[in-house]
């Protein structure tokens, strides 16, 4: 159940896997969590890479899949299959900047196709009344525009469509990740957003607890959401700064987790959480340098031992 003002963690595309969450999840216990984007075109092919990313750890803490494509036919499909698979939530990905991506009409290029976003919503919307077990939010994560803001009239478009929640990062497509996330334009949305039923999350740039809390309360908004400055520390929603130890204990068992979840998995795909985890250590280019080499656990336990 979401419990507002929420301040959760932001879908991130190759790192909000389920090892991540669980991490961030034990350590810090944010208000809601997010999956990585998931194709719907993949997960109604039940591809195996797409549909592992349907793993997941048993928690209270409320988990959103976060879907991404443009037919309306795989939403639905691609709906009932992570209704079933027991999410809180399911976001809509309307932001995605992956350049394969927008090239072919889905994330930030659905703000060029309102008509085609709005029957998205509508029929995820569809998808979890006709499964009719219990109240699952439908809700979409956006940018200001794409080429330039154009807050009023997407956010306006997104209402008609009545998703639960919207979530608004302060950047448009173009400006990517470069500058300030713009939050007069954040605030534009709140104010539109606040007087209809649906829930606004407003997004970008925040550095800690009492920044996301202050945003909360000067926006008159309903949460926030992280990504970046949760990257290495997934003690962020405890507001706890890690001892050099705790943060070589995470490591391990993020590596830990890793293999639980994904046996198979290639030990590379960890080399930047490693980055991460060691960068404010004192000795951190000699342990960064020897954890890039490990390509298992033992080998990370051998090092983590000295
Ligand atoms: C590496 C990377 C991957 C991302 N992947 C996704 C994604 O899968 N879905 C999504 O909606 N946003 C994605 N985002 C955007 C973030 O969710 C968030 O909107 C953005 O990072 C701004 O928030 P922050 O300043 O707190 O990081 C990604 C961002 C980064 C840096």
């Amino acid at each position: 159940m979401l419990i507002y003002p929420i301040i959760g963690l932001a879908p991130i595309d190759g790192v909000t896997d389920a090892v991540f969450r669980q991490i961030v999840d034990e350590c810090s216990h944010p208000g809601v969590l997010y999956t990585e984007f998931i194709p719907v075109n993949g997960l109604v092919l039940g591809k195996p890479a797409i549909t592992k990313m349907l793993l997941r750890h048993q928690t209270k803490t409320p988990i959103f899949a976060q879907l991404l494509g443009n037919e309306t036919d795989n939403f639905y499909n691609a709906a009932m299959i992570v209704l079933n698979a027991g999410f809180d939530g399911i976001d809509i990905n309307m932001g995605c900047l992956d350049n394969n991506i927008v090239k072919r009409g889905m994330g930030a290029a659905l703000i060029l196709q309102p008509k085609l976003a709005q029957a998205i919503i509508k029929t995820v919307k569809k998808a979890v009344s006709d499964w009719g077990k219990r109240s699952v939010p439908v809700s979409v994560k956006t940018r200001t525009g794409y080429d330039k803001p154009i807050t009023t009239e997407w956010i306006r478009r997104l209402l008609a469509a009545g998703p639960d929640i919207i979530t608004l990062h302060g950047r448009t497509y173009v400006q990517k990740y470069a500058g300030k996330a713009d939050w007069e334009e954040i605030a534009k949305a709140a104010a539109i957003v606040r007087r209809t039923k649906t829930k606004f999350f407003g997004n970008g740039d925040i550095k800690s607890m009492e920044e996301a809390k202050k945003k909360i309360t000067d926006y008159q908004i309903d949460g926030v959401l992280i990504g970046r400055s949760v990257f290495g520390n997934p003690w962020f929603f405890s507001g706890h700064s890690p001892t050099p130890k705790e943060k070589i204990k995470i490591l391990y068992r993020h590596c830990q987790l890793f293999n639980h979840y994904f046996p198979a998995g290639d030990f590379r795909s960890l080399r930047k959480h490693f980055v991460w985890y060691v960068k404010s250590l004192s000795h951190a280019a000699d342990l960064k340098n020897r954890l890039m080499k490990t390509e298992n656990l033992e080998d990370v336990r051998k090092i983590l031992k000295n």
